[in-house]
């Protein structure tokens, strides 16, 4: 049978073919034909290119290649028109094949990592970065990508923290919602968007001591309290994807958990489009000792809803013989099949396969002066002022030496910006030329050391060098004398590209031993040091904020990374962001979160602390908490006055309590404080964390200026998880903290009744 498909005139907010002519179309399909729509393979097998995942038959290949539902990995306007032209035209019904690709922090413009974004506190940033990226990639023949990435992070070894908007889930929700918006617009119909997929489900960064990869053990409580609410925003504002995580949740692996899949997901999140393994996350149930073999783990994928199987040949291989046997039913095939082929007809793939993809729009627009101009905004919000002692910053020396394997790398971006030229880089070297030429300043430039130490493992290489020690004696060298000639010296330091991201977990997490021996040195030469550090993770400082008289997070800022730091260095804007996740003493700390419990034995903050809960030689605080970032400015803020004592809990009298402080900028520039609401339960029927986020609000000040900050707090912010296995509140008293990040003391307190 032929189905004619509607042509857009008949559009519906880019619903182009009826529900019942994609029904008739899968009606159509043979059994085989149906399961290979939900068949994912990677780019590879249709570039021919290197060996495939999962999949070393090459004839078997071939054959899957022309009936898979959907391909990822591939970009490029030519390559995917060849490809969708040769596929359609072979394929029994001409549906159009899928192309999906991981556009996580930016396609050619790339925007600071998630962390960064974290960091911003600002979703509008999110917006646009995902907005600008989703142009880019859909004009470069991209249709979904898998972002934006909801995982509650509290633990810095595990490497996948930086593409986490951070360790708090109120700030993730609102950050990850944001993107969704940016990459899906409207309609995902349109050619400027792509469909947005939230990802891992569930609980991923809660990989057992930070290897990832690894086992998750939550209870039940903390799973819906804390790791599930990261997900429900960008959820409910409609993503039109899901992705299962590689992990166990308290030994069942993510792609065969029912419960946590049609239960919890469909059920009680209302999620209703496609879900996806994460890459060969179904076999991998094997590994587990889950599954016996693929086709058990075929089975158990299907009966927990996993619509599409990424890149192995478990579905591909065992499906037909599964519903054959009567295993899996025919009707749950096609109730995957069907959410597969409405994406497509959502994304307009029937009238238009290609989504708009066009070599003279993606010139156009890419690398565009405005998606470059946003993304340095989001340059300049996401940098986190850990130390300014005496003013050290903004720069106000004549004679500057730049010092450090930073100053003029590309490598700027995170390892996830896969389709990032790095050539496009501006480093820092580049836009201090471009700052000072002309001016009275004089920059000096020298590497000072190597990325990283001699045969560091860096994932995908080891690095060694046969010449190690003497290339960085020599890079040492040139480095002292330049600082023998300056004033001020700018350190820029951090991990290398490769030391965050997938498997990248580490046990250290301190800067490369030869960048830490570089600055001890530089240190000796007693000039003003500011100390610029690139990472993907929180990192253990050690000596470094002492011996730095300022000290900058720029995280991973992508492609504006140069503009964006010295728009902020030179104090052209002030630094705005606040920690996204707290910066732990030691390593021995993590996992390390604000939003903790108290204990039964809480260390007092003055007298005897033996039997309580600390430890001997690190205190239990981090080192800078989550919410934390300086100004160039001086910020005061009153007392918290509340307008009245206590909140009714009967929800249909909508009551509220208005919380406000005054905020005065006392220092001497202009500046943005992002001012935080904090709220603590003080008896539950589970213990409640000692704060947690509950609003926040940026406020610009000029010097002198004072500003009213308020915040409504309703029954509905109150609730949790309770012992009764609701979302509800609880009365009691409460204490509400507004500040200027999580350790804030500024408290008041009221009572639900
Ligand atoms: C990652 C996912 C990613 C997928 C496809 C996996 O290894 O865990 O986050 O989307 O690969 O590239």
């Amino acid at each position: 049978m032929q189905v004619r498909f509607g042509s857009r005139e008949d559009s519906v907010e880019g619903i182009i073919t009826k529900k019942e002519d994609l029904q008739a179309q899968l009606n159509d399909l043979s059994l085989e034909e149906k399961i290979m729509q939900l068949v994912q393979l990677p780019g590879q097998t249709f570039e021919e290119t290197a060996a495939v995942t999962g999949l070393a038959d090459m004839e078997k290949a071939k054959k899957m290649k022309s009936l898979a539902g959907s391909v990822l990995g591939l970009h490029g306007v030519d390559k995917i028109k060849a490809i969708q032209k040769e596929y359609m035209e072979n394929h029994p019904h001409h549906i159009p094949l899928m192309f999906m690709l991981d556009v996580i922090h930016g396609h050619d413009t790339v925007f600071p990592c998630p962390l960064a974004q974290g960091a911003t506190f600002d979703p509008e940033v999110a917006r646009v970065g995902a907005q600008v990226q989703a142009k880019e990639a859909a004009a470069d023949g991209v249709q979904v990508t898998f972002s934006p990435m909801a995982d509650l992070v509290r633990d810095a070894r595990w490497g996948r923290v930086v593409e986490s908007t951070g360790e708090d889930p109120y700030l993730n929700g609102l950050m990850t919602a944001a993107m969704v918006k940016g990459y899906q617009g409207d309609s995902i119909a349109d050619k400027e968007h792509v469909a947005a997929c939230v990802k891992h489900f569930a609980a991923y960064g809660a990989a057992e001591a930070g290897r990832d990869y690894n086992t998750c053990e939550i209870s039940e409580h903390t799973l819906r309290d804390q790791y599930l609410q990261g997900y429900r925003l960008p959820i409910s504002e409609g993503a039109r994807l899901v992705m299962t995580s590689f992990n166990t949740l308290n030994g069942i692996p993510s792609s065969g958990n029912k419960w946590l899949m049609r239960d919890v997901l469909r059920d009680e999140m209302g999620f209703d489009g496609v879900l996806i393994s994460d890459w060969a996350a179904i076999a991998e149930m094997v590994n587990w000792g889950f599954a016996q073999d693929l086709k058990e783990a075929a089975a158990l994928a299907m009966d927990a809803g996993v619509d599409i199987d990424m890149c192995t040949e478990s579905y591909s291989g065992s499906l037909e013989a599964l519903i054959e046997e009567g295993k899996v039913s025919e009707a749950l095939l096609d109730e995957a099949v069907m959410r597969v082929l409405e994406l497509k007809n959502d994304l307009g793939l029937f009238e238009d396969p290609y989504h708009g993809a066009s070599e003279e729009r993606y010139k156009e627009i890419t690398l565009s002066k405005d998606s470059r101009e946003k993304a340095r905004d989001a340059v300049r919000k996401s940098l986190v002022l850990l130390e300014n002692k005496e003013g050290t910053l903004p720069l106000h020396s004549k004679k500057i030496a730049l010092i450090g394997p930073y100053v003029d790398d590309k490598d700027t971006h995170s390892a996830w910006a896969i389709t990032c030229n790095k050539d496009n880089n501006v480093t820092l070297r580049q836009a201090f030329e471009e700052e000072f030429a002309g001016s009275d300043v004089e920059v000096k430039y020298s590497n000072g050391s190597l990325m990283v130490d001699n045969d560091s493992d860096l994932g995908f290489l080891k690095f060694h060098s046969d010449t190690f020690r003497e290339d960085n004696d020599r890079l040492m060298k040139e480095a002292l004398e330049i600082a023998d000639e300056c004033d001020t010296i700018i350190m820029c330091l951090g991990e290398s590209l490769m030391q965050s991201g997938e498997s990248t977990s580490r046990a250290k997490i301190t800067l490369p031993e030869v960048q830490q021996d570089l600055l001890g040195k530089v240190k000796e030469k007693v000039k003003k040091l500011i100390t610029l550090i690139f990472t993907g993770r929180p990192l253990e400082l050690g000596d470094i904020p002492e011996a730095s008289d300022a000290l900058l997070i720029c995280w991973r800022p992508g492609t504006e990374s140069g503009h964006g730091i010295v728009d902020v260095l030179t104090g052209k804007v002030s630094p705005q962001g606040k920690l996204s996740m707290s910066f732990p003493w030691s390593v021995g700390q993590e996992p390390l979160y604000y939003n903790r419990f108290n204990t039964g034995r809480p260390k007092p903050s003055e007298g005897a602390t033996i039997f309580t809960s600390r430890y001997l030689d690190c205190p239990n605080e981090a080192r800078y908490p989550f919410g934390f970032g300086l100004t160039y400015s001086e910020f005061e803020i009153s007392e918290v006055k509340l307008d009245k004592a206590s909140i009714a809990r009967d929800n249909s009298s909508y009551d509220k309590i208005v919380a406000s402080v005054e905020i005065k900028n006392t220092g001497a520039y202009a500046a943005t404080q992002t001012v935080q609401l904090y709220v603590r339960d003080m008896a539950g029927s589970v213990v409640r964390p000692i704060k947690e986020l509950k609003g926040f609000k940026k406020v610009s000040l000029q010097p002198g200026e004072k500003s009213e900050v308020s915040f409504e707090i309703t029954e509905e912010m109150l609730k949790f998880w309770t012992a009764s296995n609701k979302f509800e509140s609880e009365s009691g008293k409460f204490k509400v903290f507004v500040g200027f990040d999580s350790a804030t003391e500024n408290e008041a307190e009221f009572e639900l009744v």
